[in-house]
């Protein structure tokens, strides 16, 4: 485990941008997993920056995303597909046909995460997983419980992770409460794990993700077995 203290919100990102920057540069028909929330906004904003000064280009790249809330349809604007295409896909020359998301619009969810894992196995894995982390420790929509799961697999969310996600609807009640999502092992199909945290209502998260426990009641912990894992926080993140 590699871990990288940045002063900022703003150094973190830029950390980060530098990783996959060179991965796109060095392997113009990478893979990447990506995540969404706040936290990666800033990677996703200096890389449509990049591509913008002509320094990146997506045209042979492959986007794999972790989860989606379910039931959602693609065009809600708080859909993980609209985020996407809103934060990265609409100001790069990716070709979205190669840009994945599971789909929360699908009629039958345990199909459609076969079907997804079945992708991820096919295509043999990540170059880079991006990843944040919950308050409550999860990773993707993986959320705390005496057990994890492995494959991509419909979930309910933790009433920790409605309330922190309520600040993007209009009520709280409108926070989906189930969600697709990449299990444990669909992670660790990933080359490189980059996991970034930002802000102390992390820390908690974080220094059980540092010590030497694995538990299921903070999912980051199982990302201390994966052999190339990345950690790029901030001070708040990382605490004294
Ligand atoms: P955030 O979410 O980036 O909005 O804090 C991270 C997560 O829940 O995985």
């Amino acid at each position: 485990m590699k871990i990288i203290v940045c002063e900022n919100y703003e150094e973190m990102s830029a950390k980060c941008t530098e990783i996959f920057a060179e991965l796109i540069k060095n392997k113009p028909d990478c893979k990447l997993g990506l995540a969404t929330g706040s936290t990666p906004e800033g990677l996703y904003a200096n890389l449509a920056e990049l591509y913008k000064k002509g320094e990146l280009d997506f045209s042979k790249v492959k986007t794999y995303n972790l989860d989606e809330y379910y039931p959602i349809k693609a065009t809600n604007d708080q859909s993980y597909r609209y985020f996407m295409n809103d934060k990265l896909f609409n100001h790069i020359n990716i070709d979205k046909a190669n840009t994945f998301v599971p789909n929360g619009e699908a009629a039958d969810p345990d199909e459609e995460c076969r079907n997804y894992e079945k992708m991820l196995d096919a295509m043999g894995g990540v170059d880079i997983q991006l990843l944040g982390i919950g308050q409550n420790g999860h990773i993707g929509f993986n959320e705390p419980d005496e057990k994890l799961c492995c494959v991509t697999h419909l979930t309910d969310l933790t009433e920790s992770t409605i309330n922190a996600n309520a600040r993007f609807f209009n009520d709280v009640s409108e926070v989906p409460t189930k969600a697709l999502t990449m299990g444990i092992g669909s992670i660790f199909k990933a080359k490189k794990v980059v996991l970034l945290a930002s802000g102390k209502n992390k820390k908690d998260a974080i220094s059980q993700l540092l010590d030497e426990n694995l538990t299921t009641n903070n999912p980051s912990t199982m990302l201390k077995l994966h052999n190339d894992l990345v950690i790029i926080c901030d001070k708040e993140a990382y605490g004294e």
